[in-house]
């Protein structure tokens, strides 16, 4: 009755109000000083640097996103699990990177969780981790040079999906298996199946051990004491439909005692599968404890002081507050529709991001532990279905309290339409006060499951400007072609804007292997070399020496240029590979080519006169 009232009042009040001409100049005003502040807080002026480093998972796109915060602008693409033709990464199947991703499997990937390595609860910069959930592999990433350092497949496991640091030591990463499997006896009958958490030397990603368990394991947080890590569990039903997954009203939190796991394997207390130690949960008692959380959890993230570690509900509108130390739920606040994964500020708040209700929501951990009526703080608007959130330094002892990305799911009409798929958005949030605030929106491609934010200052004392000079090296002058047989090594120098050699001969089907060094010393020369018709392109950063080997095509001239524009002479940045026919007679290479060209443009002049 009240409702039907109301509703025609409410729908004549706008109307009513646009009706008043002051009015719509303050509202226009208002919307117009609030854009203006927004954009101030954003605005990074060129050539000016931004304060935070935004690293987000590439999804699908295998790679991860280097952005600048508060700008949002788009910095580097580190491709991972995926070739990328213009880094020269991974794309020449001769190539180092290729090999290595290879053979670790396919050519593509889909990460979700970026990890940064903490020294004393903050982060430190050296080490960023990834996951790939499709093909199970981890890979390393150094961030003096933001290049993969190591890829490694994890074994036993499948849909290697939570991925997290152990603290405070940062000794092993530990990923966990979301999806089930026979993985000692590779049967099919889902009654044996088992999911695992393994855990990985952080330098080597070496599987040193893993926990095993009838359910299944979702996302990671570490304990920050050395002792637990959590992981969410959704599918304690060990289903294989949905229906049967959703069937429980409470499913768990595992937490894994990571010392009695240590103990367990330095008793030889475990089964060795593939090479690997596993730890039957069964077979030693409290290495697992599953503590009953509401329906199919998600999202698990540890307090940044350590003591609870918060499972955001998913199927229920809560959060459940598990002590750290006893493992007992201490509370289980309503928050909203949705909820999918939290994440902190520096003075007690926690921001849950809520995928039905497409908000992100503050609330204070404190006041919902005492059962205070006013633990909500704040609600804001994303744009839309948010999934991951994460503030800056959220995932440390300190965080950094002021800005909070939401990484939206879809992005409907936020940007301009480019056909039936739009781009994947992401929100920047300032939550420096009391109220959250979207100031800015940006686009992706897809899809970035979550991020990290670290400050600049970690960072710019780290990264380095060139790369140093490895053992293989080419250095200027020492530039060779050396042919064993039907191998030819081709020791290649570059440098702005020159090729040496700037020819060399092989034979119609020889094995070549360039080796390129760019002995640029200065940051940002980049060179890169493709060879037209073979499928060759690698890039070279300064300092930096690639090697790739490929079969020698049918007889002919065949160009490589340089594919990075580096200076004016980029254009005649180029060289010849001759392919003679077997057993023709091959020109020594005795060194650049200057004289020879001099001699063939003066007979050409001639032939002018
Ligand atoms: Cu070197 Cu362009």
């Amino acid at each position: 009755m009240k409702v039907s009232i109301l509703l025609p009042l409410l729908a004549l009040a706008p109307m009513a109000f646009t009706g008043c001409n002051s009015d719509t100049t303050a509202r226009q005003q208002k919307t117009a000083a609030q854009n203006a502040s927004a954009a101030q807080l954003t605005y990074v002026a060129p050539g000016k640097l931004d304060d935070y480093y935004a690293i987000l998972s590439g999804g699908q796109s295998g790679s991860v996103f280097v952005y600048g915060l508060p700008s949002c602008r788009f910095i580097k693409e580190i491709p991972i699990f995926e070739p990328r033709a213009a880094l020269g990464y991974a794309n020449n199947p001769g190539s180092e990177t290729y090999k290595r991703l290879a053979a670790t499997g396919p050519l593509w990937g889909d990460t979700h969780h970026p990890v940064l390595s903490q020294t004393g609860g903050r982060y430190d910069g050296d080490w960023l981790w990834i996951n790939d959930k499709a093909n199970d592999r981890i890979a390393k990433i150094d961030l003096r040079t933001f290049e993969v350092a190591e890829i490694k497949v994890v074994p036993n496991i499948q849909g290697a999906h939570g991925l997290a640091a152990y603290l405070p030591s940062c000794k092993y990463v530990f990923v966990n298996g979301e999806l089930e499997t026979d993985h000692a006896g590779n049967s099919t009958e889902a009654e044996k199946y088992r999911s695992l958490v393994a855990f990985l030397d952080a330098q080597t990603l070496e599987t040193k051990f893993q926990v095993s368990f009838v359910g299944n394991a979702d996302i990671a947080s570490s304990g920050k004491d050395g002792r637990y890590v959590f992981v969410t569990m959704y599918n304690t039903e060990n289903a294989v439909s949905s229906e049967g997954m959703i069937e429980r009203d409470r499913d768990a939190v595992g937490a894994i005692d990571v010392p009695l796991a240590e103990k367990a394997l330095a008793d030889g207390n475990f089964t060795k599968i593939n090479g690997v130690p596993v730890i039957e949960s069964e077979k030693v008692p409290g290495v697992l404890t599953l503590i009953p959380v509401p329906k199919n959890p998600h999202g698990c993230n540890v307090t940044p002081d350590g003591k609870y570690v918060l499972a955001s509900g998913k199927l229920s509108p809560t959060v459940t507050i598990i002590d750290t130390k006893t493992l007992k739920v201490i509370a289980e606040p309503e928050v909203g529709l949705g909820p999918l994964h939290t994440t902190f500020d520096d003075r007690g708040n926690a921001y849950t991001s809520l995928f039905v209700d497409s908000q992100i929501v503050k609330w204070n951990i404190a006041k919902a532990i005492q059962g205070a009526d006013d633990y909500i703080v704040d609600r804001v608007d994303v744009h839309y279905n948010v999934g991951h959130t994460k503030a800056a330094g959220a995932d440390t002892s300190h965080p950094n309290g002021d800005w909070l990305i939401s990484l939206n799911k879809l992005s409907k009409g936020m940007f301009l339409p480019v056909g039936p798929a739009m781009p994947e958005s992401q929100e920047l949030i300032d939550i420096s006060g009391d109220k959250m605030r979207v100031v800015a929106a940006f686009p992706s491609l897809p899809e970035p499951h979550d991020a990290v934010m670290v400050h600049r200052k970690v960072l710019e004392d780290k990264v380095v400007q060139t790369h140093h000079l490895q053992a293989n090296a080419v250095k200027l002058g020492e530039e060779k072609v050396v042919r064993n047989g039907s191998k030819v090594d081709v020791y290649m120098t570059c440098i702005r804007s020159k090729f040496v050699p700037e020819q060399f001969e092989v034979h119609e089907g020889d094995e070549v292997t360039v080796h390129l060094t760019n002995v640029e010393t200065v940051r940002d020369m980049t060179h890169g070399v493709a060879f037209s018709r073979i499928g060759i392109n690698v890039g070279v950063d300064p300092g930096q020496t690639v090697e790739t080997t490929f079969k020698a095509p049918n007889p002919g001239t065949y160009w490589y240029y340089c594919t990075w524009f580096c200076s004016a002479l980029h254009l005649e940045m180029r060289g010849r590979m001759l392919v003679k026919p077997q057993g023709a007679q091959l020109n020594e290479y005795l060194g650049p080519l200057a004289k020879e060209d001099k001699a063939r443009s003066v007979q050409k002049e001639s032939a002018y006169e």
